[in-house]
């Protein structure tokens, strides 16, 4: 049973956000209303008056096929992520050629919908396109096609992008640097590179390294914050740290979670949850399903003691649309609504969480 957000709020770091006087006049307010707003009601709309956006990944074949999805993903959320359309595989499928159509149909779509859109990603070993995998360059070539690569990403979208996942997954589990191409080709200094490059393409853009199992405080997170700290104090342009949030039911929940995005907030860096999913072993149950509200609730709330968090996002809305079934045997339902886009109890989860921190004002 999850324990009432309060208990959770107990302690130094939730002071701040309980702090006297930081009772948002809204929550009065809203005891006025005798009329319910339907779009107060949503995930993003409640996420605006706690102080933060809640966004999911966008499907684009979904979005164009599905008028259900459309408009779940147009009226729920305030942010979107690309879940593929950003990626190197796609924009720039031969080198040197761009192919910017489903990535733009995104951004225009977020626009339409006042939504921010987060970049994801410039930078990562995978879903790259086979001229640059399969192609024989010695490593001052792929240094000079990496920086053409991010500085024409975020150059195309300068200005539209709110924050970008610059390198994404960098780490072990074990908190060395991942074993990639651009490690082999370049070194440790391709981080700090790639930060400099989008900034110097986007400055307004804020500028994300993003990666999974650092939810808690444990080698490969400890090894991430050494990093942007080392990147912090040499000037690099780091400006957030995007925690990926896939989660199963079968492992107990990060309920460290809170102190590990401390440490990253006491650098003075924005964090943010990005690609948040609790999985289940099929077939799912109720059981389950609370276990699964549980994993989604322990991550929101440590976005909501985390001053600078910025940003929770689901990794897709709906059972009907997700890279898990494929990915994990066996294991699916992930999302926060079923394939008939029926809330299950992780979206009540979310809500009241959110309802409450919305009644806080000032968050940071
Ligand atoms: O676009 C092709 C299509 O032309 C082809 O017919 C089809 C059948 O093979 O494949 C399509 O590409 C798929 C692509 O998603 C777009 O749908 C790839 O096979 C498939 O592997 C790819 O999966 C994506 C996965 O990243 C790749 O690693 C998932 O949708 C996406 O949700 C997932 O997202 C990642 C984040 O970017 C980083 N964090 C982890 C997260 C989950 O792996």
């Amino acid at each position: 049973m999850r324990k009432p957000i309060k208990a959770v709020l107990v302690g130094a770091a939730a002071t701040a956000l309980l702090a006297p006087g930081s009772i948002n006049a809204f929550a009065h307010e809203d005891h006025g209303r005798g009329h319910q707003d339907q779009r107060a009601t949503t995930l993003g709309a409640l996420g605006k008056r706690a102080g933060v956006r809640i966004g999911t990944a966008v499907d684009m074949a979904a979005l164009a096929d599905d008028p259900p999805y459309r408009a779940k993903a147009a009226t729920e959320f305030s942010s979107v992520t690309a879940e593929n359309v950003m990626k190197w595989e796609v924009v720039e499928p031969s080198r040197g050629k761009y192919d910017w159509k489903a990535a733009d149909e995104l951004v225009d779509f977020a626009r339409a919908n006042g939504q921010l859109v987060r970049g994801h990603t410039l930078l990562w070993h995978n879903q790259l396109p086979a001229w640059l995998t399969s192609g024989d360059f010695t490593p001052g070539e792929l240094r000079d096609i990496l920086r053409k690569h991010i500085t024409d990403e975020a150059r195309h979208f300068k200005g539209r992008i709110w924050q970008w996942d610059v390198v994404n997954e960098a780490f072990n589990e074990d908190g060395t640097l991942r074993d990639s191409i651009w490690l082999r080709a370049l070194g440790p200094g391709y981080i700090a590179d790639a930060f400099r490059w989008a900034h110097k393409a986007d400055p307004k853009a804020k500028l994300y390294i993003n990666d999974y199992n650092i939810e808690g405080v444990n080698a490969k997170s400890t090894a991430l914050y050494d990093l942007v700290a080392d990147l912090r104090e040499q000037g690099v342009p780091v400006h957030g740290v995007g925690i990926q949030g896939h989660l199963s039911v079968q492992y107990n929940a990060p309920h460290d979670i809170a102190e590990n995005m401390k440490r990253f907030d006491d650098l003075g860096l924005e964090t943010a949850i990005t690609e948040a999913d609790v999985r289940i072993p099929m077939p799912s149950d109720s059981t389950k399903q609370e276990a699964q509200a549980e994993g989604y609730d322990v991550l929101l709330r440590g976005c909501l003691l985390t001053p600078r968090c910025t940003d929770f996002t689901v990794w897709g809305f709906t059972d009907k649309y997700s890279w898990v079934p494929d990915t994990f045997e066996g294991e699916g339902a992930a999302n926060i609504f079923d394939e008939e886009y029926r809330a299950k109890p992780a979206y009540s989860a979310l809500r009241e969480d959110l309802m409450l921190a919305a009644g806080v004002k000032g968050r940071r």
